[in-house]
């Protein structure tokens, strides 16, 4: 059924006919006057890629390395909590998409199924998303479990010291909270303790873990900087897909400032706005390793489940491909700034 869709707009198309008004708006909306939602797509759409030619592109090289992983794409799907909403099966069905490409998932740590039910349906390697969901000792004992399942490395969310005020929400009066109460393992963390991270709680974190940590939602050089220098080895930009602070600059924008503060010291990852395999082509080239996805990989699955995932990753793939052997290119690997230009 989904090899019918051919291109990857089809799928967010059949997903706002396919959905209900609160489901749909949950997962497309932002917070308050969605100015970060659209800042995203918009400074995206202001770069534009300087074509090289007369290169032999017959073969296009889309592996790269990340946590010393071989993947065969330089994308991940982003951490999406509340996925029952969209499929019942939801974060199990949701990695069962990535599985046959191997591509890189990265689970919420709202999954409303245990962390050991996810990693045993899925064949590919996953990151966890953590959220600081109670005490110190909820959290150890979670992340002993997480590391046990072979999750590769946690990355700890420190954009939601409270939760943005998603308007689409609100007027529809859809909670996505109650919504996620049906899933067979809800166990919500207890947001909470959220507001009350701070760089202490990095430190602790680093010395209790055995797999790697990534900060995600880090937006400034300063915060890059300060992680690196604690042993943070994911620098995950992200303002979340403009769902927390409202009125945020552009991940892309960022970008390059947090490349610097970083200086190879860690690994980078990129989220927000990104739909297109030229999209995925800027960011690497600007300096991320590895570029996240979440409303893409979601219009996929609400549609067709494992298999709108896996036919999502497929097109993906070869808009990236035909992206690079059309502007000369014929590695992720080998992309640089100078193949980058502010355009209008
Ligand atoms: C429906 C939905 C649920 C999300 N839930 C989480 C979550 O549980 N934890 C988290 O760190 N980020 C969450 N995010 C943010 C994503 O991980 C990611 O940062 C964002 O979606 C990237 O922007 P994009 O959707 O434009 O690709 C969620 C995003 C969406 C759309």
């Amino acid at each position: 059924m989904v090899e019918r869709f051919l291109t990857l707009p089809e799928f967010r198309r059949a997903a706002k006919r396919l959905l209900p008004p609160g489901p749909w708006g949950y997962g497309a909306g932002g917070a308050e006057t969605e100015t970060t939602l659209r800042r995203n797509r918009r400074a995206l759409q202001r770069l534009a890629i300087r074509q090289r030619v007369l290169v032999d592109v017959r073969h296009v090289d889309l592996t790269t390395t990340f946590l010393g992983m071989e993947l065969p794409l330089p994308v991940a799907i982003a951490p999406m909590g509340g996925l029952i909403i969209f499929h019942p099966q939801g974060d199990c069905e949701m990695v069962r998409g990535a599985g046959p490409s191997g591509t890189l998932a990265v689970v919420s740590g709202v999954t409303g199924w245990s962390v050991e039910d996810v990693a045993r349906a899925a064949s590919g390697p996953l990151l966890f998303q953590l959220y600081f969901g109670g005490p110190r000792s909820w959290v150890q004992e979670l992340l002993g479990r997480v590391e046990q399942a072979g999750y590769r490395a946690v990355c700890l969310t420190v954009d939601l010291q409270v939760y943005g005020r998603r308007e689409r929400d609100l007027v529809q009066r859809f909670d996505p909270r109650a919504a996620r109460a049906h899933a067979p393992n809800p166990s919500p963390p207890d947001m909470a303790y959220q507001a009350r991270l701070t760089w202490d709680d990095v430190a602790w974190l680093r010395s209790i873990l055995s797999v790697p940590l990534g900060l995600k939602g880090i937006m400034t050089a300063e915060d890059a900087k300060r992680a690196v220098e604690m042993g943070v080895q994911v620098i995950w930009v992200s303002n979340h897909g403009g769902r927390q602070l409202d009125h945020g600059q552009a991940t892309i924008e960022v970008l390059p400032e947090i490349v610097d503060a970083v200086a190879g010291r860690a690994e980078i990852v990129i989220d927000g706005g990104f739909a297109r395999g030229t999209d995925v082509v800027k960011a690497l080239a600007l300096g991320a390793k590895v570029v996240a996805m979440g409303r893409t990989m979601l219009w996929g699955f609400a549609v067709g489940g494992a298999a709108g995932v896996n036919r999502t990753l497929e097109l993906l793939r070869e808009e990236i491909a035909t992206t690079l052997a059309l502007c000369g290119q014929p590695s992720v690997r080998g992309l640089t700034p100078d193949l980058i230009r502010r355009a209008e």
